[in-house]
């Protein structure tokens, strides 16, 4: 049955207190019962980041450089301050999207404009070439904007393969892309080796480091023997970074860097087609949340570079004691060598999903993978007081398919 548009209004308690009933149903997110969705670095950073958000809550990020100048400003200091992590040279650019996937789409944007630019033609079917493990939001733009997409086997350690690249590509190829890291397999692809190929076939590498992009940089520093990813990388066109998941602010916001402004001039929609006049924006949101601008702005200058760098210790140290409980219990496997804090892992003698089935039934969200069949999480400082919890539900789930039997016809989904 449709649910009637309300004849009368309704009191702003009864309401919350109705919403706050409906969150029985919920998963218990707040005690790290779901692998993916939610991220925590610390109570002081997602204090802030609430009250800097609800204290912006009106500002409209459409307005930044005619109303709210605050605003503007805000955004452009959250953005220098990403091409400075991020080794920008002189002359990039960059600028602030509402996630992960329209960052993307904008790159995809970007790389086909750019493409154009240098002689393709409308109607010609151009390509993307990328890793199988790649995101997929390079597919949602793709698709939009009516562009094959090749997705390409992984090297043995599931982290792009340069030369399956190399193979794919041809001269309508209009982008590649490395992930820092890949959401399936929590690895960091070879960007280095990635660029070499890019370089050499003139291909648009874009770095997909929407998952790591505030997080590698503080690890390195901490001394974690990670990969260069950014524009170190001599070949790294565009970056994606969202600071909705390991930056800690909230959402909606991510941010997307080029190292040539031109390429972001070029890609922006700048349209002076009716009544109003010109209109100018880097998104497709037209409307965007001030309150998430002003929230970066706080959380980044809250936490700084030593502030991130403390939280990135935890969170390697929990995602480690994760991993090490994980592979003493019988018979579970990981299916690469985790880089961060994302584990995917199978099972030798049960069938694992029966066995997420199960972790279900207790009140966890279990994270699956297709292929290879396994289990996934994406940890964050939510998860760290769960681990005992985890560890033994899954002893004990795994015990109990062992026992029991059972294969599960449950699917993977996101
Ligand atoms: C590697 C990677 N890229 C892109 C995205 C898309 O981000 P969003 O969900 O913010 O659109 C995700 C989301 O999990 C991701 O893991």
């Amino acid at each position: 049955m449709r649910t009637a548009f309300p004849e009368t209004g309704r009191a702003a308690d009864a309401l919350l207190n109705e919403m706050d009933s409906r969150t029985a149903g919920d998963i218990d997110w707040r005690n790290g019962r779901t692998p993916l969705y939610v991220f925590k670095g610390s109570e002081s950073a997602a204090e802030i980041g609430k009250a800097a958000f609800n204290a912006f809550f009106t500002e409209n990020a459409l307005g930044g450089k005619r109303a709210f100048l605050s605003i503007g400003g805000m955004e452009r200091e959250v953005i220098e301050m990403g091409l400075d992590l991020f080794h920008a040279p002189g002359g990039a650019d960059g600028h602030m999207t509402t996630g992960g996937s329209e960052s993307i789409f904008m790159a995809v944007k970007a790389a086909r404009d750019a493409h154009r630019a240098s002689g393709s033609k409308i109607g010609e079917q151009l390509n993307i070439v990328m890793p199988e493990s790649a995101h997929p939001a390079f597919d949602k733009a793709a698709r939009s904007m009516e562009i094959e997409v090749r997705r390409v086997r992984l090297a043995g350690d599931r982290r792009a393969d340069p030369a399956a690249i190399a193979e794919a590509a041809d001269d309508r190829t209009m982008m590649t892309v490395a992930s820092a890291p890949c959401f399936p397999f929590g690895v960091i692809d070879p960007v280095a080796a990635v660029a070499e190929v890019a370089r050499d076939r003139g291909l648009w590498l874009h770095v997909d480091a929407c998952v790591g992009g505030y997080l590698i940089p503080f690890a390195k520093a901490n001394g974690e023997p990670l990969p260069d990813f950014d524009f170190a990388v001599e070949g790294v066109r565009s970056i994606s970074a969202d600071l909705h998941k390991y930056g800690f602010c909230p959402k909606p916001a991510s941010t997307l860097f080029f190292r040539d402004a031109e390429d972001m001039a070029r890609a922006a929609f700048d349209l002076d087609v009716w009544a109003n006049g010109r209109f100018v924006t880097h998104t497709i949101a037209g409307t965007r949340p001030g309150g998430a601008v002003a929230a970066a702005w706080a959380v980044l200058n809250h936490l700084g570079h030593d502030g991130y760098r403390a939280i990135a210790r935890d969170l390697l140290a929990n995602a480690r004691a994760w991993r090490e409980g994980i592979e003493a219990l019988q018979g579970f496997h990981m299916f690469a060598e985790p880089d961060l804090t994302i584990l995917n892992f199978g099972a030798r003698d049960v069938d694992i999903f029966a066995v997420a089935d199960r972790m279900a039934k207790g009140g966890w969200l279990p994270g699956r993978t297709q292929n290879p069949r396994g289990m996934h999480l994406m940890l964050s400082m939510f998860h760290a007081p769960a681990r005992q919890d985890y560890l033994a539900d899954l002893g004990a789930a795994a015990e109990a398919v062992r026992r029991e039997g059972g294969a599960s016809a449950a699917k993977a989904v996101y």
